[in-house]
């Protein structure tokens, strides 16, 4: 027989295994993004590019929509963001682009799908669909989406402080290329996953119709997958108000809690579409990048001239779709508190979300009373 501490412990290992996994995984929509009102509640940077050093402007809301940047096409209500792909450009002049942040920013316990049909490609345009924290690196970056030139794999990556590390990934990629999150770490690279998948960028996600990005920042570890549009699961095709992740099978990349404490290194984040072309390390620092799939320089022979190499530097979204952790809301309103509060980086979204947690884990306790009570009902 066993002693007494050994059966409570036995009781509440299951009770978590077989409770906490649902509820951990389901999730209600709280934000839509879509249709005429797609861009309403974004914020266009309106500068040019100095936080990569590409070569372009990102221009404001109104010029966006003045030079039809940033628009919904009304024959399909999609969204598009795109490089001008109808100016000249001259020497030392920067080319027009769109870069765009939620006002919103969302907690952990959060999930967001974008559905896309087709994103930015070519020489020199290096796009991404990413999210980050006001305070950064502390609050955290993930980067579901990136590509760049001719390339044909999405790579994802986190970024953080250090001691955020990818450890026992349970994922369906083998290519990992740092394991090491910390932006000190291998020149702010994240640990880096690649999509296998040609179909996660450029002519062959095109080809293939899109597909949708699925991000899940739960406590117990980040996961990213990507469908490619025949392979969209109905839980989400169906546009149901909820999502349960446990039908997504293994996802295409994972960061276990094991090796980053998620409610350590992430806080609210905002999400993020942007565009820029050359810069950063990817074409100054790592020329191998730019030669393998491109030639010339990247300023001088693709950036200057006429836009037509721009043809397809676009992003075209169906939707993007918010949800929180059934039983609670992480939106965390622009202005909210907790984004810009400076405390340390295990804050914890704001109080009111908090209190609305409360009732799901209400509903776990009692679940685990109710499985002690039934234990011990049938062991006597
Ligand atoms: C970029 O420019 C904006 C607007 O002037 C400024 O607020 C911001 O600090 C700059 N960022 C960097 C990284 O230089
Ligand atoms: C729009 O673009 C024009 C031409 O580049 C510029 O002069 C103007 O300041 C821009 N307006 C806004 C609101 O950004
Ligand atoms: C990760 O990188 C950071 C910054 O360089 C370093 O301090 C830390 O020791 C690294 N972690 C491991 C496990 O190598
Ligand atoms: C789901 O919503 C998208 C737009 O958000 C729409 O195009 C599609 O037809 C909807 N699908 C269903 C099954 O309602
Ligand atoms: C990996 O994830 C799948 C699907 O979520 C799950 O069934 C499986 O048990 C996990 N494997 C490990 C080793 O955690
Ligand atoms: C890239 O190609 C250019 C032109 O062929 C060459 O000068 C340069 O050394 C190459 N860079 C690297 C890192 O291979
Ligand atoms: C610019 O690109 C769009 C597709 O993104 C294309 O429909 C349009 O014809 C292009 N404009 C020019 C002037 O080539």
């Amino acid at each position: 027989m066993l002693p007494a501490h050994s059966i409570t412990a036995t009781v509440l290992a299951c009770a978590a295994f077989s409770v906490a996994p649902v509820a951990a995984t389901t999730y209600s929509m709280v934000k839509e993004y879509y249709g005429s009102s797609f861009f309403n509640e974004w914020t266009f940077y309106n500068y040019y590019d100095n936080l990569t050093n590409g070569d372009v402007n990102y221009v404001s809301a109104q010029n966006a929509t003045a030079y039809q940047l940033a628009y919904v096409d009304s024959s399909t209500n999609h969204a598009i963001i795109k490089v001008d792909n109808t100016s000249t450009v001259v020497y030392n002049n920067k080319r027009n682009s769109v870069r765009i942040t939620s006002n919103d920013s969302f907690a952990v316990g959060s999930l967001w799908v974008a559905d896309m049909y087709h994103v930015p490609y070519g020489c020199s345009v290096w796009p991404a669909w990413w999210s980050q924290a006001p305070l950064w690196p502390q609050g955290g970056e993930i980067d579901t989406f990136e590509g760049i030139n001719t390339n044909t794999q999405n790579q994802m990556s986190l970024h953080t402080e250090s001691g955020c590390m990818a450890v026992s990934q349970n994922q369906t990629s083998t290519l990992v290329t740092s394991t090491n999150c910390s932006y000190a770490s291998n020149e702010d690279q994240g640990c880096i996953v690649t999509d296998p998948s040609t179909s996660s960028y450029g002519a062959g996600f095109a080809s293939s119709g899109g597909g949708a990005f699925v991000t899940e920042m739960a406590s117990t570890g980040i996961s990213i997958w990507f469908f490619p549009r025949a392979q969209i699961p109905s839980s989400l095709s169906s546009n149901g108000s909820t999502i349960d992740t446990s039908t997504f099978g293994i996802p295409v990349a994972n960061w276990p809690s094991t090796g980053c404490n998620v409610s350590q290194y992430f806080q609210p984040q905002n999400l993020i579409f942007d565009i820029t072309l050359c810069g950063g390390t990817w074409f100054t620092a790592d020329g191998v990048t730019w030669n393998a799939t491109c030639s010339g320089i990247c300023y001088n022979n693709w950036v200057m001239g006429s836009g037509s190499d721009y043809n397809d530097a676009y992003f075209e979204v169906g939707y993007v779709r918010v949800f929180s952790t059934q039983g609670t809301n992480t939106v965390v309103p622009s202005g909210g508190t907790t984004a810009s509060s400076g405390s340390s980086p295990t804050t914890s979204p704001t109080s009111s979300n908090s209190a609305v947690a409360l009732p799901h884990d209400g509903v776990w306790m009692a679940a685990t009373v109710l499985a002690l009570v039934g234990f011990f009902s049938s062991a006597l």
